[in-house]
């Protein structure tokens, strides 16, 4: 395997100085770009994810197109659910349905830890297509969603601003609730293990719906979960841990011993660093609907970021994913102000 030419963000995740950070955005694979769009055309949802061609090209096209300092697979965090036996479809302009989610005991009888390489295969396959066309220009992010925001969709069914119904099945159910986190826990440190052996450089956890819950019940159905993951996962490659929402536990998502840390817009960026302490990399937090803001608008603000997050420690992100609509130059202004930055 060829050493890499840009490992900025990999220097940064060690704690190691640059003389900028690295930049990279959430969700940059797929959504926004044209070329994008046109394979989308042609391809359904999970075709694209199961295809290794596809999924790889779709992969190369923000570093080719955009010049962010890290690919993202392309894939997606319901292919997890999949693999453990729930249908999962994607349908256009309303997002994810799970036709027969988890609602009972018996439903819950039909969920399994999977034998990652027999279920997600194309995957791993995926990622070595993925190292040899990318030749060591940048690093490839693989990625997983964290127990709690997939649990979230397989007992609601459905995206949900509340999940209100994940969360009556968590009080009402504790046990099998748990016994099904343990399970996701269980899929996911097996998967992301296989992505590294596959050749991911790091790999970050998405938990999208840590932010609905309080601070003690994130401590409770969320966090236990995402530490067993870090705790598997660290030493083989650095683990990036976004709780979107639950700035609160900073402090304790750094005892995990995750190398990185994301956090949203609705935290500055010196409290961030306050809770958070400063043995681990932040990553973030441009608000992701700025980007419809004037170009030089984008490029003021982000030095503005940069500059409250300071050197080290830190790699230039959005606090959530590139919204769908944002005009391509107006994506570029923001990563090219990062990599023309010095500290
Ligand atoms: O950078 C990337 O986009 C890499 C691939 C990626 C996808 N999904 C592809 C995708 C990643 C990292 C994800 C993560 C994901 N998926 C999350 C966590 C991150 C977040 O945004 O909070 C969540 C909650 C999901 C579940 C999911 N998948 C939803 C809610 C939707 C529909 C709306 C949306 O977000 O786009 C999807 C579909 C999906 N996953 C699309 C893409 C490119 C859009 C479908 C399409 O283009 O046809």
């Amino acid at each position: 395997m060829s050493t890499l030419q840009n490992d900025l963000l990999l220097k940064t995740l060690r704690g190691e100085q640059t003389s900028r950070p690295p930049v990279w955005m959430m969700r940059q694979a797929g959504r926004y770009l044209p070329e994008y769009i046109r394979i989308r055309e042609k391809y359904s949802f999970f075709e694209r994810c199961q295809t290794p061609e596809l999924a790889c090209e779709i992969t190369l096209q923000p570093v080719d197109i955009v010049g962010v300092d890290a690919a993202i697979l392309f894939s997606d965090i319901l292919v997890v659910p999949q693999a453990m036996g729930l249908e999962v479809q994607l349908i256009e302009h309303k997002g994810p349905v799970l036709p027969d989610p988890i609602k009972s005991n018996a439903d819950f009888a039909r969920i399994r830890v999977p034998d990652v390489d027999e279920t997600l295969g194309y995957v791993f396959d995926a990622i070595r297509l993925i190292k040899k066309e990318l030749n060591g220009r940048v690093p490839l992010i693989g990625f997983a969603g964290a127990p709690w925001t997939l649990l979230c969709y397989m007992v609601q069914g459905k995206g949900s601003k509340t999940f209100d119904e994940a969360k009556a099945f968590c009080y009402t159910q504790p046990e099998t609730a748990h016994q099904l986190l343990q399970m996701i826990t269980d899929t996911t440190i097996a998967y992301l293990r296989q992505q590294i052996h596959a050749g991911a450089d790091t790999v970050q956890l998405f938990d999208s719906w840590g932010g609905l819950l309080s601070p003690d019940d994130f401590a409770v159905w969320s966090l236990p979960y995402i530490s067993q993951i870090v705790a598997a996962v660290k030493d083989e490659a650095p683990v990036i841990v976004f709780a979107k929402g639950a700035w609160h536990s900073l402090e304790a998502m750094a005892a995990t011993g995750a190398q990185g840390l994301g956090i949203d817009w609705c935290i500055s960026a010196s409290m961030a660093r306050q809770f958070a302490g400063d043995k681990v990399t932040l990553q973030g937090n441009f608000d992701p609907a700025k980007l419809f803001a004037p170009i030089p608008v984008i490029e003021a603000e982000t030095r503005k970021m940069l500059r409250a997050f300071g050197p080290g420690r830190y790699i230039a992100n959005l606090g959530h994913g590139i919204l769908p609509q944002v005009p391509v130059d107006h994506a570029k202004a923001f990563v090219n102000t990062v990599k023309e930055f010095a500290w």
